[in-house]
């Protein structure tokens, strides 16, 4: 299946954008597909995609898109597939598999998360320095695809340093407060209870969400240079007294949308 949808997706390129070949694959987390609004030279909808499953989270607008931002090649994904959505966990990682075929070295992962650290704010930026995955799955279980990966892959680089270094670096320039820490994925689709997130303060996590950590590994696993960074929306479960809704992860999203943009696009500019 991998190849048909790469050939499919080749033939879309060469139609409307000739030679194009990504080079940065971004991954767009929850309230934060205007990027791909603002920059698409051609979109593919994930219903026409061979292999791609259909998002059904709102917030998500379910498409490829491919166009160029400040002088780089990059496909987009708006909207992702998510485990508690009942897709499998190959499906959930298939789009990362494409984007390594397609010609794609670097991925930015983006999410919206749960605070665990205290200290963090909703709207609050986080690059991913590490994470944990809880979600009581891996994405490379199964027969191993050695073409692009070992059985065993090491992990602990998930995150490429060099990357966690530029996007601190680009925020500073920026004037961006930037928070770092360790990503812990649940699978959702409730939220954690506040012992969960006690637990996971315990394990070491500062931010929580229901995703990223399936992609990271893929990615990790098939060579590429992974950055990813959470957009923090809430205080998660028992950090503050506020109770939980998917409207004000969306509303917090929509405040940090700028910065994060701006972020991004200038990441892609040093990449
Ligand atoms: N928990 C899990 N996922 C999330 C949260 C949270 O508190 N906020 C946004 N996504």
């Amino acid at each position: 299946m991998l190849q048909t949808t790469v050939d499919f997706l080749r033939d879309r390129i060469s139609e409307n954008l000739g030679d194009f070949v990504p080079e940065i694959g971004i991954v767009l987390g929850s309230g934060l597909g205007e990027l791909a609004d603002e920059y698409c030279s051609l979109f593919v909808p994930y219903s026409e995609i061979p292999g791609f499953e259909t998002s059904t989270v709102s917030g998500h607008k379910g498409r490829l898109v491919f166009a160029e931002i400040n002088g780089k090649k990059v496909v987009m994904m708006q909207g992702r597939f998510h485990y508690y959505e009942g897709h499998s966990i190959q499906k959930v990682v298939f789009p990362i598999k494409v984007m390594k075929k397609l010609g794609v070295r670097t991925l930015i992962l983006t999410n919206a998360a749960g605070g665990v650290n205290p200290a963090f704010n909703p709207s609050d930026l986080m690059v991913i320095t590490d994470h944990i995955n809880y979600m009581g799955i891996n994405p490379l279980i199964g027969i191993n695809d050695d073409s692009m990966g070992e059985r065993f892959p090491d992990m602990s680089e998930a995150y490429t340093p060099r990357l966690i270094n530029l996007t601190k670096k680009t925020a500073l320039k920026l004037g961006i407060d930037l928070q770092e820490g360790v990503y812990i994925a649940f699978p959702g689709p409730s939220y954690e209870t506040p012992a969960e997130i006690r637990m996971a303060r315990i394990f070491g996590a500062d931010a929580v969400g229901m995703s990223t950590v399936p992609e990271a590994i893929v990615a990790s696993w098939a060579k590429m240079d992974v950055v990813g960074i959470s957009c923090i929306c809430n205080s998660a479960a028992g950090v503050s007294n506020v109770s939980l809704s998917h409207e004000d992860v969306i509303k917090a999203a929509d405040v940090a949308k700028d910065r994060f943009k701006l972020l991004i696009k200038e990441l892609i500019r040093s990449i």
